[in-house]
């Protein structure tokens, strides 16, 4: 199987691209995070402090997460449950982020990503698919851009689904949760040594998908 690695911080625009690349080579789009952000609504709606591994570990056993491919798109499937409409808002993000540093949930989600790579060629973005989950993926891309610009892509997302959020907010909350991503112990978002870095602050979701694609020819 084939498979493209694609990490970096929030708002560099991993999704957008990894979802035109998988169109364009017909891969299968993997987005780990989606399965941080439903574990980490499923532990809310449980009532269990994020800041509490034992109860967070305790509770791992039980859960049966499942990712399947509907109409070519990624659902999250929580105990038979689709939660995947519920993924995307701020509060998952950083229920997510909090959750991430334990290994009993990486351990967990890691079985779940690995599996699908073994079935599918695929593009999967996240914050250690280069460095651990797939450390023999065929391409690695490291996305980076700006805090500004990052922060007002997420502001402008907001928007765009009738939102009023607040910029600096964003851009706070975002760096904070970077901060978290890159100092924690188990697996930190880190740019693998083989990994191309492309800084997306100027440039299109076209420019940069054509890049990677080059990347891949080159590689491939
Ligand atoms: O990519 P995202 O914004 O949906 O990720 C949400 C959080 O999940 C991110 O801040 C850290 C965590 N995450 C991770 O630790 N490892 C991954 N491979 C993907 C996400």
């Amino acid at each position: 199987m084939r498979s493209i690695a694609i990490d970096g911080p929030a708002g560099a625009g991993k999704s957008s691209i990894a979802k035109e690349i998988s169109k364009k080579t017909g891969f299968v789009y993997v987005d780990t995070g989606a399965m941080f952000r439903a574990l980490g609504l499923y532990f809310i709606k449980k009532g269990i402090k994020l800041e509490d591994e034992t109860a967070v570990a305790r509770l791992l056993d039980d859960i049966d997460i499942k990712v399947v491919y509907k109409d070519e798109e990624q659902r999250i499937m929580l105990s038979g449950e689709d939660v995947t409409g519920h993924l995307r808002s701020e509060e998952a993000a950083g229920a997510a982020s909090s959750l991430s540093v334990y290994s009993a949930v990486r351990e967990k989600l890691l079985c779940v990503q690995r599996d699908i790579a073994k079935q599918y060629n695929v593009v999967m973005d996240g914050r250690d698919i280069g460095t651990k989950v797939l450390p023999d993926a065929d391409v690695k891309i490291y996305l980076t851009a700006g805090i500004k610009e990052r922060a007002k892509r997420r502001f402008f997302e907001l928007v765009q689904k009738g939102e009023k959020p607040d910029i600096k907010k964003i851009e706070r909350d975002m760096q904070d949760r970077d901060y978290r991503d890159m100092h924690r112990k188990n697996s930190p978002l880190a740019k693998a040594e083989d990994a191309y870095e492309i800084d997306t602050t100027d440039m299109t979701i076209k420019e940069v998908v054509e890049k990677i694609l080059d990347i891949a020819a080159l590689t491939g």
